[in-house]
């Protein structure tokens, strides 16, 4: 583990980066934020002490002196910008998603290796992989055409073009396959959405029997793994963030209705739909992290008491 560093650090104002940037000031790191718009990055508390760059990774690539100067003299790039579609059925967002995800990282992970920053760690999705009922490892097939594809098509492509800068030595770099986060902050999502109706004493709808599942996996955890990535630098390639296991709506339901004190009664299930073979997410196997990251996971109850307690 290596001493204070200078980090650039792209999706600063985010779910995810607003955490992370505190944490890594927390730990003496100096934090430069990337960010499309430095007055309102101004104005968040959690960004106190970051210096503020603007940069918009749409067209980055055309932009080769903003970029540059964004990065001078940074020792690791942090990229946890992404565009995530706010509808992810809707091909319409496939086209920002390819400029945001994959084009930007692409301009910004070139524009790395030309200014000297040594080493990378970029945020990618772990539902990129093909569905798979048992946990996946970081060399199981990808191949995320079910659902959310134009976005996880993009972030798929964005990785590929960091492990190639990596494979051909412009810098080092680590790709975190991050499965489904929820934690304080939140907005939007089914977790978010089922506290909320919950604790306002509203009854909440689960469709085809609960059966979708996904990895959900604690923002502290996430935040932790990063920051261990970006502290060890002999760290490189693919590294699965996960809790490890899947969690069905079903059981994500029951959990908050219970943390909420709320009965059975507060849950509508939906009979099982015929025919469906798309369940959602493989969990991820998370071997890796805790080998090499030193990566713990939170109990999935404790994490949404958190959660719950947050809002
Ligand atoms: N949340 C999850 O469950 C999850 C799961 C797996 C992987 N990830 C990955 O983790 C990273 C962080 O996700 P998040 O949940 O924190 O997302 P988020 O809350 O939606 O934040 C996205 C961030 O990206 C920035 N951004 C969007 N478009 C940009 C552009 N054109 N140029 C520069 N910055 C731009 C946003 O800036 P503005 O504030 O200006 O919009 C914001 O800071 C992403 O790479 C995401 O793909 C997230």
């Amino acid at each position: 583990v290596s001493g204070p560093k200078r980090i650039a650090l792209t999706g600063a104002t985010g779910f995810i980066g607003r955490r992370l940037a505190a944490a890594l000031r927390a730990r003496g790191h100096s934090v430069r934020a990337l960010v499309r718009d430095p007055a309102r990055a101004e104005r968040m508390e959690a960004l106190a002490g970051c210096a503020l760059v603007a940069l918009d990774l749409e067209g980055a690539g055309a932009e080769g002196d903003t970029l540059a100067r964004a990065l001078d003299g940074a020792e690791v790039l942090c990229h946890a910008a992404a565009y995530i579609p706010p509808d992810q059925r809707d091909p319409a967002h496939a086209g920002r998603c390819l400029r945001v995800n994959a084009l930007g990282t692409l301009a910004l992970i070139e524009g790395a290796g030309r200014a000297g920053v040594g080493r990378a760690v970029h945020f990618s999705s772990g539902n990129v992989y093909a569905p798979s009922p048992d946990p996946v490892d970081e060399g199981a097939p990808t191949y995320p055409a079910a659902r959310a594809t134009y976005y996880l098509a993009s972030k798929l492509c964005g990785e590929l073009y960091v492990e190639h800068a990596r494979r051909r030595g412009a810098l080092r770099a680590c790709t975190l396959r991050v499965s489904s986060v929820y934690g304080p902050g939140m907005v939007g999502g089914v977790v978010s959405l089922f506290a909320d109706r919950l604790a306002g004493g509203a009854r909440v709808r689960v469709s085809d029997g609960g059966r979708y599942r996904t990895d959900l996996v604690l923002l502290d955890d996430v935040v932790s793994a990063a920051v261990s990535a970006i502290e060890r630098e002999a760290v490189e390639g693919i590294v699965n963030v996960g809790s490890g296991r899947a969690t069905t709506l079903l059981e994500l339901a029951r959990t908050l209705a219970d943390i909420l004190g709320r009965g059975e009664d507060a849950i509508e299930v939906e009979p099982a739909r015929e025919g469906v073979t798309d369940l959602g997410f493989s969990p991820l196997e998370i071997t890796r992290a805790r080998d090499i990251l030193d990566y713990t996971t939170t109990d999935l109850v404790e994490g949404l008491r958190a959660t719950v307690a947050a809002r």
